[in-house]
C-alpha cells in the first residue's frame, strides 16, 4: 500500500485545517468523537457551526448508518468544542491514514483534549447491555497501525510511548466525576478488531484471555494517533450488547443503536461533566 510522503501528508492536514478555520469563530480546545447512537451529544452544542465532511479538502466521507458525517463546532458547557458526528472506520475500506486524518486535523486546529466514545461488545462478565466503560487501555493486534508510513515529525516522534494513551490523570478525573454523579462507570481494556463482522465466539474468548474487557471496531486508531500528538485522551465505551458467544442471541446493528439510545441521557450527562471539568 502506498503511503503519503511526510511533506504531502502534512500539507493535506494543514489545508483541511485552514479550510475549517475559515468557518469557525474560534480555535477549538476539546475534540469529541461520537460513536454509533451517541451522536446526539452534539445537539447540545450552542449555535453550532456544521461542517459536512465532504466539503473539507482531503476528507473521506462516512458511509455507516447512524453516523451523520459532519463536524459540529461551538460552545458546550462553556468550552470550545469540535465534535465529530460520525467517524471513519478501517472496515469501510479507508486506509488507516484516512481513518485518523480528522484527529490530526483537530490537532492542527488547536485541540488539546479528546473525548472518544463508541459502542462496544461486553467481554467482561461484570458488564451488561447499557454499561458505560471508561477505557483504561487498548489492545490492537490487528497488524495495522495508524502510525505506519512516514512519520509526521511535526506532530510526534517515530516511536511514541504508548503507556498512557488514555491519560491517567484525565481518566481519574472522569472516574471521580462519575462517582459524584452517581453513575456506575466501569473500567476496562478495549480490544480492537477491524470488523465489519462482529467477532466469532472464539475471538471473543481470545480477547478475554488476552485481557480485553470490551470488543469494538473503532477508537483504537484515533486514540493512539491523538496520544502520538500529545493530545490528552479519555474514552468511554457504551456496552450495547454482550459480545458474541456470551450473549446467546445473534448480534445486530439495530440492537447496538437501540441500547446506545437507551443510555443516552446518562451518557450525555457524563460527557457534559467531562467537558466542563477539562
Ligand atoms: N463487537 C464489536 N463492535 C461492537 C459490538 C460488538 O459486539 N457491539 C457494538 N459494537
Amino acid at each position: 500500500m502506498a503511503y503519503l510522503s511526510e511533506q504531502e501528508h502534512t500539507k493535506q492536514i494543514r489545508e483541511a485545517a485552514d479550510f475549517i478555520k475559515t468557518k469557525l469563530p474560534f480555535e477549538p480546545e476539546i475534540g469529541l468523537i461520537l460513536g454509533s447512537g451517541l451522536g446526539v451529544v452534539a445537539d447540545y452544542i450552542e449555535s453550532p457551526v456544521h461542517i459536512p465532511y465532504e466539503t473539507i479538502p482531503y476528507f473521506p466521507v462516512s458511509t455507516v448508518e447512524g453516523h451523520a458525517g459532519q463536524f459540529a463546532v461551538g460552545y458546550f458547557m462553556g468550552k470550545r468544542v469540535i465534535a465529530m458526528q460520525g467517524r471513519f472506520h478501517y472496515y469501510e475500506g479507508y486506509t488507516m491514514q484516512e481513518v485518523v486524518f480528522p484527529v490530526r486535523v483537530m490537532k492542527a486546529l488547536g485541540v488539546e483534549h479528546l473525548i472518544v466514545t463508541n459502542a462496544a461488545g461486553g467481554v467482561n462478565r461484570d458488564f451488561s447491555g447499557g454499561t458505560l466503560m471508561l477505557i483504561s487501555d487498548q489492545i490492537n493486534i490487528m497488524g495495522v497501525s495508524p502510525l505506519m508510513g512516514p512519520n509526521l515529525s511535526e506532530y510526534g516522534p517515530r516511536f511514541p510511548d504508548a503507556s498512557n494513551i488514555y491519560n491517567a490523570e484525565f481518566n481519574a478525573k472522569v472516574l471521580k466525576a462519575a462517582e459524584e454523579m452517581g453513575i456506575g462507570l466501569k473500567q476496562g481494556v478495549y480490544f480492537y478488531f477491524t470488523g465489519p463482522s462482529y467477532e466469532t465466539p472464539a475471538e471473543v474468548r481470545l480477547a478475554g484471555l488476552l485481557g480485553g474487557d470490551a470488543v469494538g471496531m473503532s477508537t483504537a486508531p484515533e486514540a493512539l494517533t491523538a496520544a502520538h500528538m500529545g493530545i490528552k485522551v479519555t474514552g468511554i465505551s457504551c456496552i450495547t450488547n454482550m459480545a458474541a458467544g456470551i450473549q446467546k442471541t445473534a448480534l445486530n446493528h439495530a440492537e447496538v443503536v437501540e441500547t446506545a439510545k437507551r443510555v443516552q441521557d446518562t451518557f450525555i450527562q457524563l460527557v457534559k461533566r467531562i467537558v466542563e471539568m477539562v
